[in-house]
Formats: C-alpha cells, structure tokens, sequence
C-alpha cells in the first residue's frame, strides 16, 4: 500500500501555475525572494526582522550557531505582545477587528485591536497580581475562546512562558505537563461547548491539580456555566479578577532570546517533550509564514486557521502571526458539524473569509459529508486555501481545488512541526506552480535536503528529510534534557536537523513528503507516539504486553491498531481498554481498533516485530518472517484481522 502510494504521486503529473489575476497583486511573484535568500540566508532573514518586527533595541548578531544549539538575533529587545497589539492601536488601526469570534452555540464577539489590546493589559496585571513574573511557567487549558488568545499574550507581555494544554488531554496528561514545566499558573474554563453540549474542563484540571505541588493559583473563565468546585485562596473566576485588575500594563522589553513558550509534543519514546521556542527569531518566523504563505493583506483580508490553539497551528498561526501582521481573522468555538455539516461554510460566507487554512483529515471528512455541503454557501470570497499536518493526498487536494477552492484558489501545502515554529517548506501562492500531493519547496530562508540512509544527498527519488542550517523559528530545546535534543534530532545525520519524515524528490525537484518514519503515528495531523499508547495500555491492571501501531486509514490518515496481551486469567473488554487510553492520554489516543493475542511476534531476541504488525493491520501479505521466535503467532493474528474485517 505504501509503496503503491508513492507510485501513485510520481504519476502525478497535473500542475497549477498561479493566475495571471492572482499574481497581479501577489506580494511574491517570481523568485526573487528565492533568490536573496540562497545569497546569504542570514542576511535574508535580517532583513525580515528589520522589517516585520518591531524592536526596541536593535540586535548585535544575526545568528550565533554552537551546533545544535541557535540564538537569533542576539541582544535584541522587544515584546512579542507589543508586536501583536500595541503597535497596530499606535498606528491608528484600534479599531480593525482582531477577532470575529464564533461561538459553537452561535453566540458571537467581535473584538478590535484596541478591545483585545486592553483585555490583555487588564489581564497581564492579574497575572503579576498573582505573582506570576518574568521567567516563571505558566499553564493553559482552555477552549477555543478568546480568553486563550487574551491568556497567551498576557503572558508574553510580562515575560512568563506559557504551556498550552490541548483540552481534549486527560487530567493525567495536563498533571504531567504541568509538573514537568513546574508551572505556577493555571488558566482554565469551567467548560467549553463541543458537539452541542458542555465539555468539562475545571473538573478535569482539579484531578489534575491533586497532584501538581507547583501550582498556586488558578484562573477559572466562565464559558460552560456548569457547575464548578472554586478552591477558596487557590481557585479565582478570571472576571473577578480582571474587575479588580488596574487597565494599564506597558509592555516591557525581552531579550530576543527570552523562553517564550513551551509546547509538548510525542517522540518515539518516554514521555512528550517540552518543545522550547523563543521570542525574537520565533516571531519573525512566523510574521515572514503568515504573510507570504498566505499572501495576507491585512487591510482586505480575511483569515480563518480551523486548528485549535492547544496545537502549534493555533500558536503560530491563529495567536502569533496573524496579530502580528494585524490581520483580521475568525475564531471558531466548536466541532464542524454542529447543528450541520455546512457549519464551516456557512461561517466562511458570513464573515467573508477570503484565506482558509484546514487540515487533511478534515478535508476527507468534508468529501465524505458531500459536495452538497459546501455547494449551499457562497464561497466566492475564498482566495487562498492552506492544508497543514499529514501529506494530503493527491484526491483531497482535487477535490479541495475544486468544491472549496472553486478552481481559482492556489493551495498552500505547509510542511512544519511543532519544533520548526513555522512553516518550512510550502509553495508561494503567486511564485510556485502546484502538483496535487506536493508541498513543493523549502521556503526563502530555510534550507532542506533529502538524504540516504548513510547522510548522502539524494537529488532524485526517495530518503529522509532534513533541515540543513539553523533557522530562526527552530526549536531551542527540549525543556530540561538538552541531551534528548541533541540525540532526537541531530544524531542520525551529523550537522543536520532530521525531522523524522520520509521525503521523496521527482524529475522536477518537487518534494513529497511520505510520512513518518520512526515509531510515531499521524492521526488527524496530531503526533501520537506508539510506546505512549502502549504504556498507557499497559498500566490496565489486565494488561501484560501491548504494541500498537498507527496503520493507513482513509479518513484520519493513520489509525491507532492495538495487539494487547493480557495477564493469566484476567478479562477486559475492548471499550473498557479505549476508555483506559482515553484517561490516560486523551480521546485523542483511544485505538481503532484492539486486537486480544496469546502472544506478540517477536524477533529470537525478544524485539517485537512491529513491522508485521502493521502488515497484518493493513492487511499485507507477509514478507520475511523467518526472524520470528514463533511463526504461528502471525498466522494467527491474520485469522483475526481477517474476521474482525467481515464482522
Ligand atoms: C509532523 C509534525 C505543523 C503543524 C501540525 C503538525 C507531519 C505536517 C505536513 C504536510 C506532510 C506533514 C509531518 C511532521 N506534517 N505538515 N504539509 N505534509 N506531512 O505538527 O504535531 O509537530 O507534527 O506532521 O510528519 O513531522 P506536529
């Protein structure tokens, strides 16, 4: 199947050249940026901090580079919040909408540069008033509202670094983010509306909070209005707080190379990592992404990104660079088929977006809903379309192209992680002719190369991806083990970033991406990694022996497939095993499907053949299996699959 896919994109041959219309106002056409850039790439990048950040000291050196480790902009000052805000209210644009905010239930905000400006202020105090200070961590785990946004820069106004917690996380998860960054805030909501209904998040946080000794306070946003247990001393409603609050807050200068956020995301191994991003190199990543991927012009356009700000899509695309190219963009509360499966559509017509940004898995979920959905809305306003988080397939992005992008949209494939901060590797709207399935080149700035399994340069066919020089968006660290990012990232190939990824090259010099190739799976564009899955089954007190593996599924991507083995004599049923993963991780980890098994194949010493596994689950013909302490294990883990697929 792999292999048929990668046969498949090498024959796809349809190409996309921008419109003469589109390029007529584009602010890149041809390769000129491509071109300064390959000059000298520190220079290049310079120049778009001189220009699209806002400094209140000037930096002595562009880059320092002590491989692995980068500092941009060294010695530079500025305020990321300042950047966001203050800058478009002191240019006479308080009054543009930062935010059209739509919530699940159909209750709207619409929020200006001036009104965001001074909730951040007001909020910045509250956070000082509880003690919170340059330095310190501070934890998010809110929904789609904007109180996250109001959050994230308050904390970057007054120098503290937050860490957001995707909502759908399990108590257990937000307890081991919130302990591995000691973090002494926590921002929470009492609940937030998912599907028609409100989704508890304060009594998730205070599970979580049983064990999280850092913790001083917390900021509880009224959202849900479910009921909620208020911990007297501990526990504050965020308007109570914000009523006392005083209103003014300049902002202060950070150093260029100030923690800003961290981020957690799966490896293939141990518990998530603490991405680290900084503040002058991040920003101007961003600013430079948002601006020329999109081809925002911020005075006529509208700029919707559908990913939630629990991801780093929500970071750098939803809070950071758009507020600081001062677009106006929406935010949306809830799921897309809530009351109906037009609700994305029918929130593009009314607010006009003219820039839409989805993922993937989203997109095949729409062709399954139909073209009907989207054909009941006016979409004419849409003018650039942008897919982030897996490879798109050269059907969804056809079928994007046509029934959404209406055939005069360029798509924008954005290839990143959450460890480049940014997009780096994407066509440029009025610049790259597209071929579905591609996301085309390595940005102006960015430097990727695939390589063979012994490091060397591949110009032509398949290999890993890596990133050949610092770029100013990168990951800084992973909090706390400087060893573990010097071993992830920069080990496999010396001198070069491996981002985990296989890459394919065609005649053309286009690159395709593959997909992972280490033990962590891509469901709906979220990195899960397999040995977290199998921990967590693992800690069921039925459970023996777990191994999971992420096998292709046509809608998410991958799905999560489980064979479990359990301890002698003991019982469990395959819901009560999903639910366990869901407590542990989050509903987003729950597996497809998981298979009961005597017995896991393993290699004679003791490995397990993960391979197989995902043969069986995909349904494979076996290969080689003459490794196998014990061959009959397969045969009969293929009886299964094949049963449970005619079930
Ligand atoms: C992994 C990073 C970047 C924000 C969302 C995910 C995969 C991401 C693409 C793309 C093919 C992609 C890669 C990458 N990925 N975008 N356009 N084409 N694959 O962030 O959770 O850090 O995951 O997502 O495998 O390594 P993340």
């Amino acid at each position: 199947m792999a292999d048929e896919t990668i046969e498949a994109l090498l024959l796809e041959q349809r190409k996309f050249p921008p419109s003469e219309a589109f390029k007529s106002r584009a602010h890149v056409v041809g390769t000129h940026l491509y071109d300064e850039a390959a000059q000298d790439y520190e220079a290049f990048w310079a120049r778009q901090a001189d220009e699209l950040v806002s400094w209140s000291r000037p930096w002595g050196t562009v880059c320092e580079w002590n491989l692995p480790f980068s500092k941009w902009f060294v010695g530079g000052q500025l305020n990321v919040a300042y950047n966001c805000l203050d800058r478009h209210v002191e240019a006479g644009r308080g009054g543009k909408v930062a935010i059209h905010w739509e919530g699940e239930p159909g209750d709207t905000r619409t929020i200006t540069y001036a009104e965001l400006l001074a909730e951040v202020e007001r909020f910045s105090n509250a956070l000082k008033d509880l003690g919170v200070g340059r330095g310190d961590r501070v934890n998010i785990y809110l929904p789609m509202i904007p109180e996250a946004v109001v959050a994230m820069l308050s904390c970057a106004r007054i120098g503290a670094a937050h860490s957001v917690v995707f909502g759908g996380f399990s108590s257990q998860a937000l307890a081991d983010r919130i302990n591995d960054a000691s973090a002494k805030v926590l921002i929470t909501a009492d609940g937030g509306w998912r599907r028609g209904e409100v989704f508890p998040l304060k009594p998730q946080a205070d599970e979580a909070l049983a064990s999280t000794p850092s913790i001083e306070h917390v900021v509880v946003v009224k959202r849900g209005g479910n009921t909620v247990d208020m911990k007297s001393g501990r526990d504050h409603w965020y308007h109570d707080l914000m009523a006392n609050a005083s209103a003014k807050c300049p902002a202060e200068p950070m150093d260029s190379e100030q923690l800003l956020f961290l981020l957690y995301t799966s490896g293939t191994t141990g518990k998530p990592k603490g991405i680290m991003h900084t503040t002058g190199g991040y920003l101007t990543h961003v600013t430079y992404t948002h601006k020329y991927v999109f081809d925002l012009h911020a005075d006529t356009d509208v700029y919707w990104c559908t990913a939630d700000v629990g991801w780093v899509t929500g970071h750098s695309y939803i809070v950071y660079g758009p507020l600081s190219n001062g677009a106006t963009q929406v935010i949306y509360e809830g799921v897309p088929n809530h009351p109906g499966n037009d609700r994305l559509w029918s929130i593009v017509e009314k607010y006009k977006v003219t820039i839409f940004y989805t993922a993937p898995t989203a997109i095949r979920t729409f062709m399954k809903w139909g073209t009907q959905e989207p054909a009941k809305h006016d979409l004419s306003s849409l003018r650039v379309i942008g897919s982030v988080g897996e490879p798109i397939n050269p059907e969804a992005w056809m079928w994007y192209h046509e029934h959404i992008g209406r055939g005069n949209c360029p798509i924008v494939d954005t290839w990143w992680q959450t460890e480049t901060g940014g997009i780096m590797i994407s066509p440029l709207p009025g610049a790259t002719t597209t071929k579905p399935g591609s996301a085309t080149f390595p940005l102006p700035g960015v430097g990727a190369e695939v390589v063979d399994e012994n490091g060397k340069v591949v110009t032509k066919g398949g290999g890993y991806l890596t990133l050949t020089h610092p770029w100013p968006g990168m990951l800084r660290g992973i909090w706390g083990d400087p060893e573990r990012y010097k071993e992830t990232y920069w080990s496999r190939f010396p001198g070069r970033y491996f981002a985990g990824d296989g890459a394919k090259l065609d005649d053309d010099g286009y690159l395709w991406l593959l997909g992972r190739v280490d033990d962590v799976m891509n469901v709906s564009g979220h990195r899960i990694s397999t040995t977290e899955v199998e921990s967590a089954l693992v800690s069921h007190p039925s459970v023996a022996e777990a191994a999971v593996v992420g096998a292709n599924d046509a809608t998410t991507g991958q799905a999560i497939i489980a064979y479990v083995t359990l301890r002698g004599g003991a019982q469990v049923n395959e819901s009560d095993l999903r639910n366990h993963v869901a407590k542990e991780i989050g509903a987003i980890a729950k597996p497809k499907t998981i298979y009961f098994t005597p017995d896991l194949p393993k290699t004679r010493s003791g490995k397990i053949m993960r391979r197989l596994l995902r043969d069986v689950a995909e349904g494979r013909n076996l290969g080689d299996t003459t490794t196998l302490a014990d061959a009959s294990v397969v045969t009969e883990l293929q009886q299964r699959a094949a049963q449970s697929s005619e079930d």
